[in-house]
């Protein structure tokens, strides 16, 4: 497989880097897709001659490819890419060692805030999670020396609350830690928090990376900031000591729905705003949430730090409106887990992504029963609406 010169990569702008970055025509047939590298093993040529590729727990050239794609979208050095995010984010906190501390914020993904409170906690590892998501609270917890990382999301799931990536960097910097974004709700192309001075990048390509709904992957990418090299060493040798690897086959699904990202995430954009200015004025909604929206509390440093508002929505519905009947109206919209694909789903927070936190946790952060998170696909939007008047309407029962 060649590869193009690092140099060159860098040279290209984000849509030509999704397409080519980390693949080529394949040298032996010219096949403009890159062939899929459907192998457990390699044949080794002698004792004496290295082989690049030996067991493809260790290395498989598809996975590469993806690996060196999503570095060069999120401008940093190098990736590491694995079967799911949580087992991505499974392998960055396998480099922690007992009695280090990390900052998390409370406003993660649930299934995250249950892998820190539940699973790490058990290995010792001292957690702390702060809330409000503010560089103040960070700083005003930093344990100099002890502290290894400030942990954040932006926007936050599900209320869509912004953290200012380049104020973290600094306070984390400044401290001699290091700052770690989940940027899956963003995606690389909306959103690049390397280059606003966070350390490392993780990911569920299960979402918009990948984009369809038939794949699940995640993956940590890694800054070019010189403190950064050993930890992408580190977990480097965590992936092929554990196997957690994303399959062959799934990183050339990924791959190949990284090729429309960019098309995919405006679109995704416009769509959202349409539907959240349809709910911002039909008489069931009590709230929005959506990042678009001036008044949306942190609007302005997200549109400083974004290129986009993204596909979420979330919103809370009025008592006299019947949740339960208006997800089952629903003739378009997919109730359902997950985000990010080209098809609208529409879940309930408070007992599907978010149900690992305790209640009263979620009653802090302002989750509760009567609210809906809607991740907008790629349908015309003028159906998505109808879809939702109808359920909706349909739902009233005050
Ligand atoms: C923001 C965020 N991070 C991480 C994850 C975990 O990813 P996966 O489901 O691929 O393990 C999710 C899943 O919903 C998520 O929404």
């Amino acid at each position: 497989m060649s590869l193009k010169d690092e140099d060159v990569v860098r040279r290209w702008r984000w849509a030509t880097r999704a397409i080519h970055a980390g693949q080529s025509p394949d040298p032996t047939t010219g096949a403009v897709t890159p062939p899929l590298y459907l192998t457990s093993t390699y044949r080794q040529i002698s004792l004496h001659v290295p082989s690049p590729y030996e067991y493809s727990r260790v290395q498989n050239p598809t996975r590469e490819s993806l690996e060196q794609n999503l570095a060069a979208l999120e401008d940093g050095q190098s990736a590491c890419a694995f079967a799911s995010g949580m087992a991505a984010l499974t392998a960055l906190a396998m480099t922690l060692r007992p009695r280090d501390h990390v900052l998390v914020a409370l406003n993660v993904y649930g299934g995250t805030y249950r892998l820190f409170q539940s699973v790490l906690r058990a290995w010792d590892l001292d957690v702390e999670f702060f809330y409000p998501v503010t560089p103040e609270e960070a700083t005003a917890r930093i344990r100099p020396g002890q502290t290894r990382w400030v942990f954040i999301e932006t926007p936050s799931n599900p209320l869509l609350e912004i953290a200012d990536i380049g104020a973290f960097a600094r306070v984390a910097s400044d401290a001699g830690t290091l700052l770690v974004v989940d940027n899956t709700f963003m995606s690389p192309y909306l959103q690049q928090p390397l280059r606003l001075g966070a350390h490392v990048v993780v990911h569920s390509t299960t979402k918009y990376i990948n984009g369809h709904s038939d794949s699940l992957g995640g993956a940590v990418v890694f800054g070019t900031d010189s403190v950064v090299e050993p930890l992408y060493e580190e977990v480097r040798f965590v992936q092929r000591s554990t196997g957690g690897v994303l399959s062959p086959f799934e990183a050339w699904l990924v791959l190949r729905g990284i090729k429309t990202l960019h098309v995919r995430m405006d679109r995704h954009g416009a769509n959202a705003q349409a539907v959240a200015q349809f709910l911002r004025e039909h008489p069931a909604v009590e709230r929005v949430y959506f990042p678009g929206f001036p008044d949306h509390p942190g609007a302005d440093v997200h549109a400083r730090q974004a290129h986009g508002p993204g596909g979420m929505v979330t919103f809370s519905v009025r008592p006299d409106w019947d949740l339960d009947h208006f997800f089952r109206n629903l003739q378009l919209c997919i109730f359902g887990e997950s985000l990010g694909g080209v098809e609208t789903l529409i879940s309930h927070p408070e007992t599907m992504s978010h149900a690992a936190l305790p209640e009263e946790v979620r009653r802090r952060l302002g989750i509760h029963p009567r609210l809906v998170r809607l991740s907008v696909g790629l349908e015309d939007p003028a159906d998505l609406i109808e879809d939702l008047a109808q359920a909706l309407d349909r739902a009233r029962v005050g």
